[in-house]
């Protein structure tokens, strides 16, 4: 009898299960392959930062990830279900919220408008609820202005609630954008490249912030970063990437001093890790990129 069974040979599972779990990601764009043979793993609760030369493939990963871009070969796995595959807003509902290298907001809408699109997948109202006005429609709105004020205040830009997003300051448009990607009450939000653009003291403020998110939402981060003291300050483990494979995994500590590391960001052309020369956008034409 199965029940019989004393409790202490059952398996314990790990104290820090993965979350996400990436195998043999492979993502060509027609005849060039920008990652292949990528395997991740990151611990739930943890902060786990991505780095590697420019065009290392750290953001198409990222895409391959998030369904931005479907992957040519491998599988990802959240939480132990299998989400290659699914279309991008159901990748979003299983957990997995985002910002991008190159911010993304809507520039014509306030801070607050552009943390309520980042919540409509928790509305319920319908359609015509919302066309008459219904009760349920007008407490969702109340709530969702509420939760998208809570978030920009998290994030340390309360003050600018009312102000269009492309008057503010560059720092600002950055929170904002994680603002808008915590509303959707992700279990993994992937910042790629939130440092970018800041100077030392917003990013050691940017420090805080993913360590509150972690400590205080339960939120694990996977952050692609160029800026070395954030990184070292913030993750537990470093993927370093490299001509679109994982070089080497570890703690901040073995990776400095890893001397394959070193010499990826020395010996390529482009390698230096404080400028980022080339911007990703999955729509550009490689032209563009190579120029
Ligand atoms: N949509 C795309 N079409 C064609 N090539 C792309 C596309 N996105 C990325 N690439 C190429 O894939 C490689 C990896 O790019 P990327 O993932 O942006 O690197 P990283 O984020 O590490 O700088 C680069 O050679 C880049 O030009
Ligand atoms: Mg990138």
């Amino acid at each position: 009898m199965l029940d019989a069974l004393p409790k202490n040979l059952l398996p314990k599972s790990p104290a820090r299960a993965p979350l996400l779990e990436v195998r043999g990601l492979k993502k060509a764009f027609g005849g060039m392959i920008a990652i292949q043979n990528v395997d991740l793993s990151i611990a739930e609760g943890s902060v786990h930062a991505i780095i590697g030369p420019n065009g290392a493939g750290k953001t198409t990963a990222f895409n391959c990830i998030t369904a931005f871009v479907p992957p040519t070969a491998g599988t990802i796995f959240l939480g132990g279900a299998r989400i290659d595959g699914l279309p991008a807003h159901v990748v979003a509902r299983h957990g997995v919220a985002r910002t991008y290298q190159n911010v993304r907001l809507f520039p014509n809408m306030t801070a607050l408008e552009n943390v309520l699109v980042g919540q409509h997948r928790r509305l319920h109202t319908t359609f015509w609820e919302a066309i008459i006005g219904s009760g349920r429609f007008r407490r969702e709105e109340a709530e969702a202005r509420e939760r998208a004020r809570e978030y920009l205040a998290f994030v340390g830009i309360a003050q600018r609630a009312g102000d269009l997003a492309r008057n503010m300051p560059y720092g600002d448009q950055r929170r904002l954008e994680i603002a808008r990607a915590l509303v959707a009450g992700p279990r993994i939000l992937m910042l790629d490249e939130p440092a970018a653009g800041m100077n030392p003291a917003e990013g050691r403020a940017l420090v805080e912030l993913i360590e509150r998110i972690r400590a205080e939402l339960g939120v694990t981060v996977v952050l692609i970063e160029h800026h070395m003291r954030v990184v070292m300050a913030v993750a537990e483990r470093i993927t370093v990437f490299n001509r679109g494979a994982v070089l080497t995994e570890g703690p901040p500590a073995e990776i400095q001093s890893d001397e394959r590391v070193i010499e990826a960001y020395l010996g390529r052309r482009s390698g230096h890790v404080a400028t980022p020369v080339v911007e990703s956008e999955p729509h550009r034409p490689m032209e563009a990129r190579i120029a």
